[in-house]
């Protein structure tokens, strides 16, 4: 996908995201559709939300094959992630100290917390992808945008 395509396609998925955030009063569906924008729009291997409960992660609304439901705080990507409090972008997860390997299939990776107002890390939204290299800043850009927005709504909704 050429980084012009790629832009755009983001775009359009966060047009509908806002559109779908808009009507949303529950945290779960607007979590779950959030997951199936980007799961159908930029087509990764697996898709899906962790959510912070004390000291680990807990599996949340996903696309794709069955995952870990539990990663601890610092562990993996995810864990990562949540510990550094900002997105991490792994080229190839052979290569990356302590990923977590969920699916065989899992080449490269990209995680991206979510923040709600007050500053705390409520969740992360992880997606692999089964080639090398599958994300960059372009991802991030956006992703990092649209979890904002989430994590702006977090506590609104129920
Ligand atoms: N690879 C992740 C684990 C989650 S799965 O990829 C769905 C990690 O290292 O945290």
């Amino acid at each position: 996908m050429t980084a012009d395509v790629k832009e755009l396609l983001y775009r359009e998925i966060l047009d509908q995201w806002e559109g779908l955030a808009r009507h949303e009063t529950e945290r779960l569906a607007l979590l779950a559709n959030t997951v199936a924008l980007l799961h159908h729009g930029i087509r990764p291997h697996w898709t899906g939300f962790y959510l912070v409960k004390d000291t680990y992660l807990t599996l949340g609304p996903f696309q794709g094959p069955v995952a870990c439901s539990r990663i601890d705080f610092g562990q993996g990507v995810c864990g990562q992630a949540w510990a550094a409090r900002k997105p991490l972008i792994v080229p190839d997860v052979h290569q990356w100290p302590g990923h977590i390997a969920c699916s065989p299939l899992s080449q490269s990776e990209v995680v991206v917390p979510v923040f709600r107002t007050e500053g705390s890390v409520v969740a992360v939204l992880d997606m692999d992808s089964a080639k090398l290299a599958a994300f960059d800043v372009i991802d991030v850009f956006w992703l990092e945008h649209m979890m904002q927005r989430l994590g702006s709504l977090w506590t609104k909704l129920t």
